[in-house]
């Protein structure tokens, strides 16, 4: 096995990250009533732009994110297990929008992706991330200067205290909060982009 798939192998095992035989609750129809994806999402997201999911799962979001963008644009899903990305792409086939999909592995604290992009949706996956001031960092690198970074986590394992310290992780990537947007079951904040020169 090589190191990074031993890592994913051993952060799956330990809790810390979604296996990949859970995906079926998070894209299950029902949950399109929970957490309908484009009054989530549809704020933010305009035809033609390009747009990235990131620890996309299964590809709910992934999917209805490739219906905003319209023909015009795309999205790159991104994740670190395989067998997640491989749903999603199935997903995506059946909802007739993979050819606006671009499916990308990425390792633990790499992001993989090369911007700039409109917007980034990290949605119930940074609690899972072993180093997300850096993963930020970088979602911030990557980012247009008139981009848009929606944050949302499980109010389930991120409590109150831990979620204002993702948000001041947050901030200290590059990052300016703008609001803090109701999502069932979930803590949720938009940022726009900060100057880069304050980024330690
Ligand atoms: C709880 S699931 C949420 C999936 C999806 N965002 C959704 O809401 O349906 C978390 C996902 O984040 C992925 N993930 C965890 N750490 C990651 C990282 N460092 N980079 C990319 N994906 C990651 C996991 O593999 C898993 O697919």
């Amino acid at each position: 096995m090589s190191g990074t798939m031993e890592r994913i192998e051993n952060a799956s095992q330990a809790g810390c990250l979604c296996p990949a035989w859970l995906a079926g609750f998070l894209d299950l129809r029902l949950r399109a009533r929970l957490h309908d994806p484009d009054a989530i999402l549809g704020p933010y997201v305009r035809p033609g732009r390009t747009v990235v999911d990131l620890g996309c799962g299964p590809g709910f979001f992934s999917v209805a994110l490739a219906r905003l963008v319209g023909p015009g644009g795309s999205v790159v899903a991104v994740d670190l297990q395989p067998r997640m990305l491989a749903r999603a792409r199935r997903n995506a086939v059946a909802a007739g929008t993979a050819e606006r999909i671009l499916f990308r592995r990425c390792g633990p604290d790499d992001l993989g992706v090369t911007g700039p992009v409109d917007f980034v949706l990290a949605f119930w996956m940074l609690h899972e991330v072993p180093d997300p001031a850096r993963l930020l960092r970088q979602v911030r690198a990557v980012l247009d200067p008139a981009g848009r970074f929606l944050l949302v986590e499980p109010k389930l394992h991120v409590r109150a205290a831990r979620f204002r310290a993702a948000l001041a992780a947050t901030e200290a990537a590059g990052f300016v909060q703008l609001e803090e947007p109701p999502v069932a079951l979930s803590r949720a904040a938009l940022f726009s982009c900060g100057p880069l020169d304050r980024v330690p």
